[in-house]
């Protein structure tokens, strides 16, 4: 079979088309479900039947695009993709470039007439970026969602994930009915970007992803009593900020007590009723937690809602936890560890085994085929900031790479 290989100025100009959707400056904002994202999605629409293909959405809103060859549309499927969701204020890289790579594999695989022994197919998953639940889409696949986890999921605004869902026309129902079937992905295999700085300032042109953090998440509420900010004396207060902000205060010690790798953040805070001159009645944060080992991440979770029920004990205040579910931390496949790692080197490219601390889709995808990830690298190591950038001909390589995999992968 002759050389096949992207056509890197279509990947550049489908993934510069993709970043209008949400632009702001020099990066996006596109939150899973916002406008940005539903335009986005109609435009991958779009772009995917204009090359004579077909999308397919399911409940939660994961994206599919198949190539079959004729007589083995049934057999397992090579998948291949990543997300379109950014964070707020991200940058134009993450999740794009493996979407927009998986795009151009599918479509090279259809010009080029690739000889297929089994389906390939796009996937695009919905909220990788943990708006509702980290990894939301690649989660369902694994492990649908009961009715009333469904039903509690809220985002970052605090809106409830079924309505954002029903805003966008979708049946809800359907969001509960998104298993992938036991034996139906032969293998997946995900391009990203790498989003530090390990490639870089090593010089290796692709990463080759043995394993994935694992990730836990939540949201605490301290709730205190609303009181005019000029007339109560400190002493009289019941703020919950304070229990919140002396718990904020303790995280570097509380994961330093569970291990050296163990991380906790919280990037979202809010208060209510939110006004200058009023003491908050409540206090709200968001939490995400990781490890590299399963046990770690939940004696994590222990460690931290026990320090916030202890804040908020010295103040007055109650708190209450809810939990996400645990994606668990994944050790990617060694057969296609090796398989990316030969491709690259027939392509020339120097490689490096490395592993992941971002959280991707690829970690739950290990659960049900064989897994594999290509990073390639990120300039200055800058991610989830609109600094986030990589070069035009990293680009192209690391989906010449995924190219080459995935034809190993579907065509013996
Ligand atoms: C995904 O970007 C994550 O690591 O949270
Ligand atoms: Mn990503
Ligand atoms: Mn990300």
């Amino acid at each position: 079979m002759k050389d096949v290989t992207v056509d890197g100025s279509r990947l550049r100009s489908t993934l510069e088309e993709l970043a209008r959707f949400g632009a702001t400056a020099s990066g996006v904002s596109r939150t899973s479900f916002s406008a940005a994202d539903a335009e986005a999605r109609a435009w991958l629409r779009a772009e995917v039947e204009a090359s004579g293909l077909s999308l397919r959405t399911d409940g939660i809103g994961n994206l599919f695009v198949t190539v079959a060859p004729a007589g083995a549309t049934d057999a397992p499927a090579v998948w291949t993709g990543s997300h379109i969701d950014s964070v707020p204020d991200g940058g134009r890289f993450d999740g794009a470039l493996g979407s927009m790579a998986a795009l151009e594999v599918v479509r090279r695989l259809t010009e080029a007439d690739v000889p297929l022994r089994r389906p390939v197919t796009m996937v695009v998953f919905a909220d990788e970026e943990g708006c509702y639940h980290h990894l939301l889409g690649s989660t369902a696949l694994v492990r649908p969602f009961p009715p009333d986890e469904l039903a509690a999921l809220r985002g970052r605004d605090d809106d409830l994930l079924v309505d954002a869902l029903g805003g966008l026309g979708w049946d809800v129902a359907a969001a509960g009915r998104t298993a992938v079937p036991a034996g139906s992905v032969h293998a997946f295999v995900e391009l990203h970007i790498e989003q530090g700085a390990v490639l870089e300032t090593s010089s290796a042109d692709i990463g080759v992803v043995t394993s994935i953090v694992g990730m836990g998440g939540g949201r605490l509420e301290f709730t205190g009593r609303a009181d005019h900010a000029g007339t109560t004396p400190m002493a009289m207060r019941r703020d919950p900020l304070r229990g919140a902000g002396e718990f904020l205060a303790q995280l570097p010690d509380i994961t330093a007590s569970i291990s050296e790798t163990a991380v906790a953040t919280c990037g979202i805070i809010g208060v209510e009723p939110g006004g200058a001159n009023v003491v908050p009645a409540l206090a709200r944060l968001q939490l995400d937690f990781r490890d590299v080992r399963r046990e770690a991440i939940e004696d994590l979770e222990t460690a931290l809602v026990a320090a916030a029920s202890d804040a908020a004990g010295r103040h007055g205040l109650e708190v209450t936890h809810t939990r996400d579910s645990i994606t668990d931390p994944a050790p990617l496949d060694s057969g296609l560890q090796d398989l990316i790692e030969s491709v690259a080197a027939g392509r020339g490219h120097s490689t490096r085994l490395m592993p992941s601390g971002a959280g991707h889709d690829a970690q739950n995808m290990s659960r049900l085929a064989p897994t594999g990830m290509i990073f390639i690298p990120s300039t200055g190591g800058r991610s989830h900031s609109p600094a986030e950038h990589s070069s035009w001909a990293d680009v192209e390589a690391g989906a010449n790479v995924l190219l080459g995999t995935v034809i190993a992968l579907a065509t013996r």
